[in-house]
């Protein structure tokens, strides 16, 4: 069997906070095509990992290889140009905006005009561009202009998608901080159809996520990290549920399956 290159190698990545460590030691590896479920408790660090991944906290110990070459990250511009994008728990749309406003926000597209060379906001370029992401990661919002508002949580979470989509030049992973909590089944079904998608179109996914039920229908493989450290990454064909709620909180596999 070939051995398959990490896109994205994080090693050794230890983080403090003061007196608190947020992470010791960690190693995490993104492969291409793959799904890459990264769960644990409350506090054991997994925002932590994902901000140094993404340029918002700079590790105090331990390097991030992309393509097998050592990289400085050192905000979020440096990992949107390695195609690194994040969505967010809060998913940052704007409610009072539009769908086309959401997708294209803090770059919109401009031409100009007039024999002053007015910039104008170029309205129709942008609906073109978000009708074509939409139907890339195959969401469909039946009127683009309508406010985000009063979309359902599953067209929320493929509007963030389309925007972290459209703001690379190609991207090549998409993290996902717990993207269906707060969702009912047919919503998060939505959700996780987007998943499927984007791995089809050889986007990796990471997903965090209190939720091992959503997390098995889609994962490939699945780390666990507890108290700033990594328990294991195994495949997840080869654990159960409660293994991994096990390595969650710290019994010996078979115990409790209790999870907070
Ligand atoms: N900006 C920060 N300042 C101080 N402590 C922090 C900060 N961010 C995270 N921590 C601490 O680091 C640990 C890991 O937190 P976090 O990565 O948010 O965990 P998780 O996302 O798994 O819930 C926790 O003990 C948390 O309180
Ligand atoms: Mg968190």
């Amino acid at each position: 069997m070939t051995e398959v290159k990490p896109i994205i190698s994080m090693q050794g990545i230890t983080k403090h906070f003061g007196g608190v460590t947020a992470l010791e030691d960690v190693d995490f590896d993104i492969l291409p095509d793959e799904v890459h479920a990264l769960v644990g408790d409350n506090g054991a660090g997994k925002s932590t990992l994902i901000k140094i991944l993404c340029g918002v906290h700079m590790a105090d110990a331990g390097k991030i290889l992309v393509d097998g070459s050592p990289v400085h990250i050192t905000g979020p511009r440096d990992a949107r140009n390695y195609g690194i994008e994040v969505i967010y728990q809060d998913l940052a749309l704007v409610d009072e905006f539009n769908v086309v406003a959401n997708v294209y926000l803090g770059k919109e597209l401009t031409s100009s005009i007039g024999e002053q060379n007015t910039s104008i906001l170029d309205e129709r370029r942008m609906r073109e561009g978000t009708k074509s992401v939409l139907e890339r990661v195959k969401m469909f919002i039946p009127d683009i202009r309508q406010r985000v508002y009063y979309l359902s949580g599953g067209q929320r979470q493929g509007v963030a998608i389309g925007r972290a989509v459209n703001a690379t030049q190609k991207i090549r992973v998409l993290i996902m901080d717990e993207p269906t909590a707060a969702l009912g089944v047919e919503e998060k079904e939505k959700v996780l159809n987007l998943i499927r998608t984007l791995i089809e179109q050889h986007v990796a996914i990471v997903v965090i996520s209190h939720n091992l039920e959503d997390v098995f229908q889609v994962a490939d493989r699945v780390t666990v990290l507890r108290n700033g450290r990594r328990v294991t990454t195994v495949p997840a064909s080869q654990v159960s549920r409660q293994d991994v709620v096990g390595y969650i909180v710290g019994a010996e596999a078979g115990a409790s399956s209790e999870k907070a």
